[in-house]
């Protein structure tokens, strides 16, 4: 029998243990061993919940039990969820977590330091087993792209706003809904998509960055002449993680995109998430399902339980030895190019348009097509640029904003086609 001790006995934690016995004899086929959830760490002993097993709060009884086999991290957190881990580890339990934070700030200790199997499927795309995917399925192939919607409540945002709903009416109704935090700002800021993206990107291509590292910019923006503009020019809006290959480096980026409607990625809406992983040998592939809930989510955990039990012994990053092949580095993020959006609000005076394009000009940007929506007593100026680099668009975005008949701040949404 193997036995786990479950550090976390919340959503994620109370799933587990329900679906283990749930389905304890199809488990115990696809293992070759039974499995049982022998102890739980809570923070708050006394609340009442769902599940009947042995609980404390002290989680050194489940780090240190030599009775148990696999400790599971599911209590979320960075630093107190790594002393757990950190802890498991040195006493020679092989570890599952769900913890895309943790991962996010410390994959790379936390590989050299695992001596035993360390899994962490749910950590990226809830339910979809894009790891396993990425690390196994695809292990033959370079991989020059992902590309993933992997914040379901971003995506559920907007794709209620693509009814002409308000972005404020919309996420207060995912806050009700349990889709958003009563502080959102880690979702709808973009932060918890480019955790989910280092992951990747670390299975990727060894890459070893942090959040602050890379270009994380949120969904708070966009307003209903953003969706207006996009279904008017055949696109989509999406927050995306993107982790490109382009040379020998890597663009590593979470925005909300503009993407053409008939991507197979621009049908993902609500709180479904999708990854499209493109494979110098396979080319491009598509995984899709629910990114978040308890159910799905013990799906992934159970299958890294299950995997252990089996005696795979899988790197934790997919590489036995270092990627040596060639080094890779993080494109500096004023080097990414993209084609841009732009939102100006002007005062209607002659000569304004005339300005703006100058200013563009001047910036090596080059205008692809242009939209002009009047509102009450102000005009709204929409334009596609072609490709162009980041601190060109920037630098040009910073000139229009001092123009004394701007009116607003200047928005932009890049595209990618
Ligand atoms: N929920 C999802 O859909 C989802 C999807 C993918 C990944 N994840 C990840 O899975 C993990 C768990 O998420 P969740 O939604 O299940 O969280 P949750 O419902 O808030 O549960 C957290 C559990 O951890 C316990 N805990 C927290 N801090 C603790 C501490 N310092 N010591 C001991 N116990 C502690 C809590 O104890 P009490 O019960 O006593 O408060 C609770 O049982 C997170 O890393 C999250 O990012 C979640």
């Amino acid at each position: 029998m193997v036995k786990i001790g479950i550090v976390g006995v919340g959503t994620v934690g109370e799933a587990v243990i329900k679906n283990l016995e749930k389905n304890k004899d199809l488990i115990k086929a696809r293992a070759g061993k039974e499995i049982k959830a022998i102890k739980g760490v809570v923070r708050d002993i006394n609340k009442k919940r769902d599940i009947d097993i042995p609980l404390t709060t002290d989680y050194k009884e489940v780090t240190r039990n030599p009775e148990i086999d696999i400790v599971v991290e599911l209590m979320g957190g960075v630093e107190s969820a790594y002393e757990v881990v950190k802890d498991a580890l040195l006493h020679n339990k092989a570890v599952v977590t769900a913890n895309k934070a943790l991962l996010a700030y410390h994959r790379f200790e936390l590989q050299k330091l695992a001596k035993t199997p360390f899994e962490y499927e749910a950590s990226v795309a809830g339910g979809i087993p894009i790891i396993k995917a990425l690390r196994d399925g695809l292990s033959a192939n370079h991989i020059l792209e992902i590309k993933g919607i992997i914040n379901g409540t971003c995506n559920y945002i907007l794709s209620e706003m693509k009814k002409g709903r308000d972005y404020k009416e919309v996420l207060k109704e995912a806050q009700q809904k349990g889709y958003a935090e009563a502080d959102p700002t880690f979702d709808v800021g973009g932060y918890d998509a480019a955790h989910k993206l280092l992951i990747l990107a670390s299975i990727a291509y060894n890459i070893d960055a942090k959040p602050e590292d890379i270009l994380i910019e949120g969904i708070e923006n966009i307003n209903l002449t953003d969706i207006e503009f996009a279904k008017e020019f055949g696109y989509e809006i999406k927050l995306l993680g993107i982790a490109k290959k382009t040379g020998s480096e890597i663009e590593l980026r979470v925005h909300p995109t503009l993407i053409r409607k008939e991507e197979m990625i621009s049908k993902v809406e609500g709180v479904m998430n999708a990854v499209s992983v493109i494979g110098d040998v396979v080319g491009e592939t598509m995984y899709y399902g629910p990114g978040a809930g308890g159910d799905a989510t013990a799906s992934a955990v159970i299958s890294d339980i299950i995997e252990i039990a089996r005696g795979n012994k899988n790197p934790m990053l997919g590489y036995k030895i270092p990627l040596e092949l060639e080094k890779l580095n993080l494109k500096p993020t004023e080097e990414i190019k993209s084609k841009y959006y732009l939102r100006i609000a002007v005062n209607d005076k002659l000569g304004v348009l005339e300005k703006i394009a100058n200013i563009l000009a001047t910036n090596n940007i080059s205008i692809e097509s242009f939209l002009q929506k009047p509102r009450n007593g102000y005009v709204k100026l929409l334009f596609a640029t072609h490709i162009c680099k980041e601190k060109e668009i920037k630098k040009a975005i910073d000139e229009i904003q001092k123009l004394d008949f701007v009116i607003k701040p200047v928005n932009y949404i890049r595209i990618e086609e």
